[in-house]
C-alpha cells in the first residue's frame, strides 16, 4: 500500500518515525534500483530518494562525537524549542537583504545597541556595532579599523604608514595570527610566562612604538579561560602615553568573557568604561548561547569606525551601513540572539551564567584535589579551566593518554601544549557550557579518577606513538 498523504515542508516522513505502513519503513537501502554505496568524493551521477539521501546524511553525521559531552568547545550546542522553532522558520533569511527583510536588519542594531549598553559604551547611541559571523570576523574588523585608523592618522602627520604592528599575548587565539598574516601587519607576541599567566602590561613598553595600531587584551584566554587585565594594560598604556605621547587603543577580545563578565563580573573594569577600549568583539555562539554562526563588534563611537571602511547597503529604499568580510551570511542567528535577550533579560542570563560557572568551580576543586593533577586555574573568570599534571607524579603516562582514556567514555576533553615559552608544559582543558549539569559532572570527577587510577596502575610506562598532541584553537 502506499501512502498518498501529502507532506508539508519541514515534515518527517512516516517511514521515519516508525509510525505507520511497515512495507514504507523497511526497504531503505534495499529497494529494487536503489543504491546503498554512493561515491564518496564525486557527484552521484542521478537522483536518490529524498528518504534515502537524508538517511545517509543523518547516519554519517551520527558518527560525530555527541556534543553534549564535547568539553573541548566554547560553541552552544543547546537551544530550546522555542529558540528551534525561530531557527527553522528563519533559516532562509539572508542577512545582507536588509531591504527585503528590514525587520532582521532593526533587530540587529537592537541587539548590538543592548550590547553597547551592557558593555558600557559612554552613549549607545553614538556607538557602532555590527553582527559578524563569530569572534574570527569580528577580530577581523577591529583589527582592520585600528590599522586603517593610525594610517589615516600617520597620513595626516606626513609619516610613512606601511609598517604596522599589534602587540598580543602568545596565548592569542588563531584569528589573530590570520589578522595579522592577512593583512599585513607585524604580530609583536608577547610570551606568556609562570609569573606572567597572562598579557599583563609587563615590560609592554619594550613591544610598543609609533608603528603599533593597538594592543589586543582578551577576557577568556583561549588555552585556559583567565581574563587578561585589562584596567591594568591601560594603565601601562597611559604612562607610556605620558612619557612618549603615543596614544595606543586598546581592542578588547571577549570571545566568551564579553558575556559572561557583565552578570558574573559586574564590578571588573575591562570595557567601554576604560577609554582607551576603541573596541569589543564577542562570539554570539559561545557564552551568547546562540547556535554557532554569531559574533558581535562594536565601536565605543562612530569615531572608531573610519567612514571608509563602511559600505552602504539599501534598506527601505534608504541606506543602511555595512562593515564585514562576508556578504551573503545566515539571518536567523540573529533573531535567536533577539529572542534569548527577549526570553533571558539581564537575571536569566546571571542565573545561566552562574549555573556553568559553579559546575566549572566544582569540576576544578574535586580535579584539583586529585594528586595527579595541579590546577592551572579555577575556572573563577569564564567557567573554563585547565590543569596540568603534578610534577613528579608519573613518567608511565601523560594528559595525552588521559585524555584517549576519556574519548573510551564519551567525554571529549583535550590536551594540548602551552603557547611559545611555555611549551614543556602540556594541560587539558575543560569548558563548561549550559547542558553540562552538575549530575553529569560529577560522572566526569569519577571518569577521571577512575581513569588516572587505572593509567597509574600499569605496570609499563603507555606507548607514545600515534598520540594526537596538537589542539586547534
Ligand atoms: C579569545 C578568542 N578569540 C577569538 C576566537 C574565535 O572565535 P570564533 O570561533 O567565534 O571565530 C576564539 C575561539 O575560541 C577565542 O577563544
Amino acid at each position: 500500500m502506499t501512502a498518498t498523504t501529502t507532506l508539508k515542508h519541514g515534515d518527517v516522513p512516516h517511514a521515519f518515525t516508525g509510525i505507520g505502513d511497515q512495507n514504507q519503513l523497511n526497504p531503505i537501502f534495499a529497494r529494487a534500483g536503489e543504491s546503498t554505496d554512493f561515491p564518496l568524493n564525486a557527484l552521484p551521477p542521478s537522483e536518490s530518494l529524498p528518504e534515502t539521501a537524508y538517511q545517509i546524511v543523518h547516519d554519517e553525521a551520527m558518527l560525530d562525537g555527541n556534543s553534549r559531552l564535547n568539553l573541548a568547545t566554547f560553541v552552544g550546542t543547546w537551544m530550546d524549542p522555542f529558540a528551534n522553532k525561530i531557527y527553522a522558520e528563519s533559516a532562509d533569511k539572508n542577512m545582507v537583504d536588509k531591504d527585503e527583510y528590514p525587520q532582521t536588519a532593526a533587530i540587529e542594531t537592537r541587539c548590538w545597541k543592548m550590547m553597547a549598553g551592557l558593555w558600557h559604551a559612554p552613549d549607545p547611541e553614538n556607538a557602532i556595532g555590527t553582527s559578524t559571523i563569530g569572534s574570527s570576523e569580528a577580530c577581523m574588523l577591529a583589527g582592520l579599523a585600528l590599522k586603517r585608523r593610525w594610517q589615516l592618522a600617520r597620513r595626516a602627520a606626513g609619516k610613512p604608514a606601511d609598517k604596522p604592528n599589534l602587540i598580543l599575548s602568545s596565548a592569542v587565539q588563531v584569528c589573530w595570527e590570520k589578522f595579522c598574516n592577512y593583512w599585513d601587519v607585524e604580530a609583536r607576541y608577547v610570551p606568556i610566562s609562570l609569573e606572567h599567566k597572562v598579557l599583563d602590561g609587563h615590560d609592554l613598553e619594550s613591544y610598543v612604538d609609533e608603528n603599533t595600531i593597538g594592543v589586543v587584551a582578551i577576557m577568556g584566554v583561549t588555552y585556559t579561560g583567565m581574563y587578561e587585565p585589562v584596567e591594568k594594560i591601560s594603565r601601562v598604556l597611559d604612562k607610556i602615553e605620558e612619557s612618549t605621547g603615543l596614544d595606543i587603543p586598546i581592542h578588547v577580545d571577549g570571545a566568551s568573557g564579553g558575556m559572561i563578565a557583565p552578570f558574573l563580573q559586574p564590578d571588573l573594569i575591562w570595557d567601554f568604561r576604560l577609554e582607551r577600549v576603541a573596541s569589543i568583539s564577542t562570539s554570539a555562539h559561545k557564552y551568547g548561547l546562540v547556535y554557532p554562526g554569531l559574533g558581535w563588534v562594536i565601536w565605543r563611537t562612530v569615531d572608531d569606525l573610519p567612514s571608509e571602511l563602511v559600505f552602504d547597503v539599501t534598506y527601505l529604499g534608504g541606506h543602511m551601513p555595512s562593515f564585514a568580510l562576508n556578504f551573503s551570511r545566515p539571518g536567523a542567528q540573529v533573531l535567536l540572539q533577539y529572542y534569548l535577550f527577549l526570553r533571558l533579560g539581564f537575571d536569566g542570563y546571571y542565573r545561566v551564567q552562574k549555573a556553568s560557572q559553579d559546575v566549572a568551580v566544582y569540576l576544578a576543586s574535586e580535579i584539583g584535589r586529585m594528586p595527579a593533577f595541579e590546577l592551572w586555574n579555577d575556572g573563577t573568570d569564564i567557567p573554563v579551566f585547565a590543569w596540568q599534571l603534578a610534577k613528579g607524579h608519573t613518567d608511565k603516562w601523560n594528559l595525552y593518554h588521559l585524555s584517549e582514556r576519556l574519548r573510551l567514555k564519551g567525554w571529549l576533553i583535550p590536551a594540548y601544549p602551552m603557547p611559545d615559552d611555555l611549551t614543556d608544559i602540556v594541560v587539558q582543558r575543560i569548558v563548561v557550557r549550559n547542558g553540562l549539569s552538575r549530575n553529569l559532572a560529577e560522572s566526569l570527577v569519577v571518569d577521571i579518577a577512575e581513569a588516572a587510577a587505572y593509567l597509574d596502575a600499569l605496570d609499563s610506562p603507555m606507548p607514545t606513538e600515534g598520540l594526537v598532541t596538537s589542539f586547534t584553537h
